[in-house]
C-alpha cells in the first residue's frame, strides 16, 4: 500500500507537520538522511499512518502516484534537494517547496520543473513548529490545478477559525511565496513596534517584567489581541534557568534575521511601494547587531533623562493605541505592497482572501485581521485598508494619543523608529500636498531633470 504524501526534511517543522497530515487521515512517509530524526518521526508515529526513511528510493517508490512531495528544508539547500530527486520523478509528480525561498528563485524552479513535466507548487508556511503540528496558515501559488491535488490534504491541516481553513490558492507563479515574504515583512514591523513599547515600559516608566506581562495580556483581550502580543506577555514572565531572574534580561540585543523582511524592503523598493515602518524594522535588526558601536556612543552621544513624566496608568493606555495604530499602519503598508506586486507580477491576489488565511495559524494573526476582511468584502479593490470607512475612523479616534506617545517618547530620548515611522506615513499618505514640489525643484535646479507644472501637461526647465 503506497504513501498519500511524501514529505522531504524531517526537522522539528517538518516532522511536526507531516504528523498533523497523518493525525487528519491522510497516510504520508517521510525522508531525511539524518537516521536520529527519521527515528523521532517514527517514534511520536503512534497509531497514525506515517513513516519515515532514510533511503531516497525506498521514499520515492512508498509513494501513490502522481507523487505529492513536499520539500521542508532550509531554503539555501533546496536547489540540492531537488537536484537529488529530479532523476526519481516520473511525468506529472508534483513537487512542492514549503520554505520561506525568494520568490525570484520559486518562479526560476517553477520554470525550470515545469518544462520537465513535472509539477510545482511554492507555498508559504506560518505558524512555527507549533503551528506546524496543529495547524499553520499555508500559502499556496503557482498552477491551480497542482494545487488542487493536494487542497484536501492542506484543508485539513490548515488551522482553522470558525471552521474556517486557513489556506487557499492564492496565485500562479511566486504568489503565495510572495505573499509568505510580505507576511513576514508585516511580522518585522509588528514585532519591531512591541519591543519598542517594550523598551519605553521598561526604561521610560521603570516598570517590573511581571507588571508589563499582566499589561500586554490585558492588551491581548481588547485592540491588538495577536498572536505576538501573546507570547510577549508569556516571554516578559518567563525565569531564567540558568543563573535566575527573568530569562528576557540575560539576552543579547542583537537581532538575528534570515532574510524575508529585507527581500519585503527590496521588493518594495522595486515596485516603489512606501513601506517606511517595515524597512525601518529591517533597518533596526541591522542597527541592533551594531552592539560594540552601540556601547562607544553611549558613552559620548548624550541624552535626555529617560523618564516618562505623565501618570503611569494613562501613558500605559495611550501606548495601546499607540501600538494599535502602529500594527494598523505595518498592515497596511503590507497590504498595498501586495495589491502593487500582485498587478506588476499577475499574480490577481485577493486581498480579502490574504486577510483570511491570516486570522489563524500565522505568526501575524490578530483580532485585526477580521476587520481586514470585512474591508475588503466592502470594497475588494481597496487600493490601502487606510481608505476604509471603519478602519480610517478607528485610526482617526487612536490619533491624538498615538502623537501624545511619539512626543512624550522623543523628549524622553528613547527610541521609538518603528512608531515614529508609522506617524510620518499616516500624515504623508493623508497629505494632498506634500512638499515634494521642492525636491522637484532642487533636481531641476542642479541637474536640468526637470519638473511639471500644476495643471499644466509637459516637462519645464528652469535656468535658477
Ligand atoms: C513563520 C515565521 C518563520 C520565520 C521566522 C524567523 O511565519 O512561521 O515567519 O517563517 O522563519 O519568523 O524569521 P527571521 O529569522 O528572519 O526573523
Amino acid at each position: 500500500e503506497k504513501y498519500d504524501f511524501g514529505l522531504i526534511g524531517l526537522g522539528v517543522m517538518g516532522r511536526n507537520f507531516i504528523l498533523n497530515i497523518a493525525e487528519n487521515g491522510h497516510s504520508a512517509i517521510g525522508y531525511d538522511l539524518d537516521k536520529a530524526k527519521v527515528d523521532a518521526l517514527n517514534t511520536e508515529a503512534n497509531e497514525f499512518k506515517v513513516k519515515g526513511v532514510t533511503a531516497l528510493k525506498d521514499f520515492i517508490s512508498g509513494l501513490a502516484k502522481p507523487r505529492k512531495i513536499m520539500l521542508l528544508v532550509p531554503a539555501n539547500v533546496v536547489d540540492k534537494a531537488l537536484d537529488d530527486l529530479l532523476p526519481f520523478l516520473e511525468k506529472d509528480d508534483l513537487l512542492i517547496d514549503g520554505g520561506n525561498s525568494h520568490p525570484n528563485d520559486t518562479e526560476r524552479r517553477e520554470k525550470e520543473i515545469v518544462g520537465k513535466g513535472f509539477r510545482y507548487l511554492g507555498v508559504g508556511i506560518s505558524g512555527g513548529s507549533e503551528g506546524a503540528r496543529h495547524g499553520p496558515s499555508l500559502m499556496p501559488g503557482g498552477n491551480e490545478k497542482s494545487y488542487k491535488l493536494v487542497r484536501p490534504i492542506f484543508t485539513d491541516a490548515a488551522a482553522k477559525v470558525k471552521g474556517d481553513a486557513c489556506v487557499t490558492w492564492l496565485g500562479k507563479g511566486s504568489a503565495g511565496h510572495f505573499v509568505k515574504m510580505v507576511h513576514n515583512g508585516i511580522e518585522y514591523g509588528i514585532m519591531q513596534l512591541i519591543s519598542e513599547i517594550y523598551d519605553v515600559m521598561k526604561n521610560g516608566l521603570s516598570m517590573e517584567n511581571s507588571e508589563m506581562s499582566a499589561i500586554f495580556k490585558k492588551w491581548n483581550k481588547g485592540l491588538v489581541a495577536s498572536y505576538l502580543v501573546e507570547i510577549t506577555a508569556d516571554i516578559l514572565e518567563k525565569k531564567d534557568k540558568q543563573q535566575g531572574g527573568y530569562l528576557i534580561d540575560h539576552i543579547l540585543d542583537s537581532a538575528k534575521q534570515k532574510g524575508t523582511g529585507k527581500w519585503t524592503s527590496q521588493f518594495a523598493m522595486d515596485f516603489q511601494a512606501p513601506m517606511p515602518t517595515i524597512d525601518t524594522a529591517v533597518s533596526m535588526r541591522h542597527l541592533s547587531t551594531f552592539k560594540t558601536k552601540r556601547l562607544k556612543a553611549d558613552a559620548t552621544l548624550k541624552g535626555p533623562v529617560a523618564r516618562i513624566e505623565e501618570d503611569k496608568a494613562t501613558f500605559i493606555e495611550k501606548m495601546e493605541h499607540a501600538l494599535f495604530f502602529g500594527m494598523l499602519m505595518t498592515y497596511a503598508q503590507g497590504f498595498e505592497l501586495l495589491r502593487i506586486a500582485s498587478n506588476e507580477k499577475d499574480f490577481g491576489l485577493n486581498l480579502g482572501e490574504v486577510a483570511r488565511i491570516w486570522r489563524g495559524g500565522c505568526i501575524i494573526r490578530s483580532a485585526m485581521l477580521d476587520d481586514f476582511m470585512k474591508a475588503y468584502e466592502r470594497v475588494p479593490q481597496l487600493p490601502n485598508l487606510l481608505f476604509d470607512t471603519k478602519l480610517s475612523s478607528a485610526v482617526n479616534k487612536k490619533q491624538e494619543a498615538v502623537r501624545d506617545v511619539t512626543i512624550q517618547v522623543a523628549k524622553a530620548g528613547l527610541p521609538i523608529p518603528g512608531l515614529m515611522a508609522s506617524v510620518g506615513y499616516f500624515d504623508a499618505y493623508r497629505s494632498g500636498n506634500l512638499a515634494s514640489n521642492m525636491i522637484q525643484a532642487q533636481r531641476d535646479y542642479f541637474g536640468s531633470h526637470s519638473y511639471q507644472r500644476i495643471g499644466e501637461e509637459g516637462a519645464f526647465h528652469t535656468e535658477w
